[in-house]
């Protein structure tokens, strides 16, 4: 990318606490990318009220106000575009991202789980009844799939004895946050090249 902080794009549907890691990281002088508008699928959220307190340009673009899918995914891809940005993030957001983004824009995705190992909207839940006795979380390209974009960064977490849904997945979001401020970072500063499914992070 260049000597300029990379303009990024964050869309939320959640409590945002990834967003939070990326507001205070794009504080820090060097980060190389500062987060322009947050996008979200609704509203009442804690993701917009964070990007509210941090002075951040927020919108809204809900399914439900569309007569269909194709319109809404022109809407949010118009709604991004504004901003003019060179990333787009999704952390915690609940939506297949469409063509009309895709096409447009590199987007990147966090899913709390190793992938290819339980993709979709219950990954926490799905490796704990599977059994497994490590996950963790990664930070992927979105593509027209379900968490199937090329994969750019990885790490784990043990499963514990007794762990249930929710310590699980509060104690990978502790090391997902990290692992997206980092890569986040490291993309905005170094740029990134794909060849196939492999992801080349630096010049
Ligand atoms: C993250 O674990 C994300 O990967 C998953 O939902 C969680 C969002 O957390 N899809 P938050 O909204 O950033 O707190």
């Amino acid at each position: 990318m260049t000597d300029q902080a990379a303009r990024l794009v964050v869309l939320v549907s959640g409590s945002g606490t990834n967003l939070q890691a990326l507001l205070d990281a794009a504080d820090e002088p060097g980060y190389g990318a500062e987060i322009v508008a947050v996008g979200a699928d609704r509203t009442g959220i804690e993701g917009l009220d964070r990007a509210a307190r941090a002075g951040v340009p927020t919108f809204v673009e809900r399914l439900p106000d569309h007569p269909d899918r194709a319109s809404w995914d022109a809407a949010l891809a118009e709604r991004i575009a504004v901003h003019k940005p060179d990333l787009v993030v999704c952390a915690g957001f609940m939506k297949i991202i469409g063509r009309p983004t895709l096409d447009a824009f590199p987007v990147v995705n966090t899913h709390p789980a190793l992938l290819p190992s339980f993709p979709g909207a219950h990954g926490v839940r799905d490796a704990l009844a599977y059994g497994v006795r490590v996950t963790g979380c990664t930070v992927m390209f979105a593509d027209a799939g379900v968490d199937t974009g090329p994969i750019i960064a990885q790490a784990t977490v043990p499963v514990l004895d007794g762990d249930d849904e929710r310590e699980l997945h509060e104690r990978i979001k502790v090391v997902e946050r990290a692992l997206l401020v980092e890569t986040i970072g490291r993309m905005a500063r170094e740029g990134w090249s794909v060849t196939g499914r492999k992801v080349r992070l630096g010049a």
